[in-house]
C-alpha cells in the first residue's frame, strides 16, 4: 500500500511515540481512553511521559483484559476503568473537560468505527488520536471532524482528528518531525521516546 511502512513487530504500541510527542508539546491533564492497555492506559499513567496527568478515565468492554489492566496499574488512585457492555454506547455525552482522547477500542473494525464516529458528535475540545487508522473504515468514520493529519512513521498508523484550532501547525509539525526522528527507537521504549521528546 502506497505510504504504508512495514508493519511494526509491535502492532499495538505503534502509538506510544505520537501520544508522549504529543504531551511533550501540550500539558495533558486530563484522558478519556476507549480500550484500556498496558501501552495506554499505563503510558498515560506514566509521570515520566505524562507528568500532568491528574484522571485517566478508561471504557473498556472485556472484563478479564479491563483487571489485568488494573492489576497492572496497582494502588494507582488516578485512574477510573469503566467495565461496559458496549464501549460505542459508552461514549459519554459530554467530553469536552478531556485534553486528549485515545480511541483503541474493541476486536471489531465495526465496533471502533462507531467510537471514531461517537466521540466526533460530541465535538471535543480535545485532540483526538486514532490508532490504526490505515485501515479505511477509520478514516471514514473520523469524517465528521474538521482536520485529521495522519502520522505514518509506523503501521500501524496513528490518526490525528480535531475541532477549530485545538493543534495548530507548529506544533503538528513538530509532532510529526520529532517522531520521524527517531523512529529507530523500539516503540515499547517509554523511558527513550520520553528522553528524546520531553528534551
Ligand atoms: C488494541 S486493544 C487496546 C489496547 C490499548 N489501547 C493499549 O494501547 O494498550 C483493543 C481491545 O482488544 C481487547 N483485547 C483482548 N485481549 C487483548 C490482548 N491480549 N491485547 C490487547 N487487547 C486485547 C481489549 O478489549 C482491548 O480494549
Amino acid at each position: 500500500m502506497k505510504g504504508v511502512r512495514p508493519r511494526s513487530e509491535t502492532p499495538f504500541a505503534t502509538h506510544v511515540p505520537v501520544l508522549i510527542a504529543l504531551a511533550a508539546r501540550r500539558p495533558i491533564r486530563r484522558v478519556l481512553e476507549f480500550g484500556s492497555g498496558d501501552f495506554s492506559t499505563l503510558l498515560f499513567l506514566d509521570r515520566g511521559a505524562f507528568p500532568d496527568v491528574t484522571e485517566v478515565t478508561s471504557y473498556e468492554d472485556d472484563p478479564e483484559w479491563a483487571q489485568r489492566v488494573l492489576d497492572r496499574a496497582g494502588d494507582e488512585t488516578r485512574l477510573r476503568l469503566e467495565i461496559v457492555d458496549s464501549v460505542p454506547a459508552a461514549v459519554p455525552d459530554v467530553v469536552d473537560d478531556y485534553d486528549l482522547i485515545l480511541v483503541d477500542d474493541s476486536v471489531s473494525t465495526e465496533l471502533r468505527s462507531r467510537t471514531i464516529s461517537a466521540v466526533a458528535e460530541r465535538r471535543p475540545r480535545g485532540v483526538v488520536a486514532v490508532h490504526d487508522f490505515e485501515l479505511p473504515p477509520y478514516p471514514s468514520a473520523a469524517s465528521a471532524f474538521d482536520r485529521v493529519e495522519i502520522i505514518r512513521s509506523f503501521n500501524p498508523q496513528v490518526g490525528l482528528a480535531w475541532f477549530g484550532d485545538a493543534v495548530d501547525r507548529g506544533e503538528l509539525a513538530r509532532v510529526k518531525a520529532t517522531v520521524e526522528a527517531h523512529r529507530r527507537l523500539p516503540v515499547t521504549d517509554v523511558a527513550g521516546w520520553t528522553r528524546a521528546l520531553r528534551t
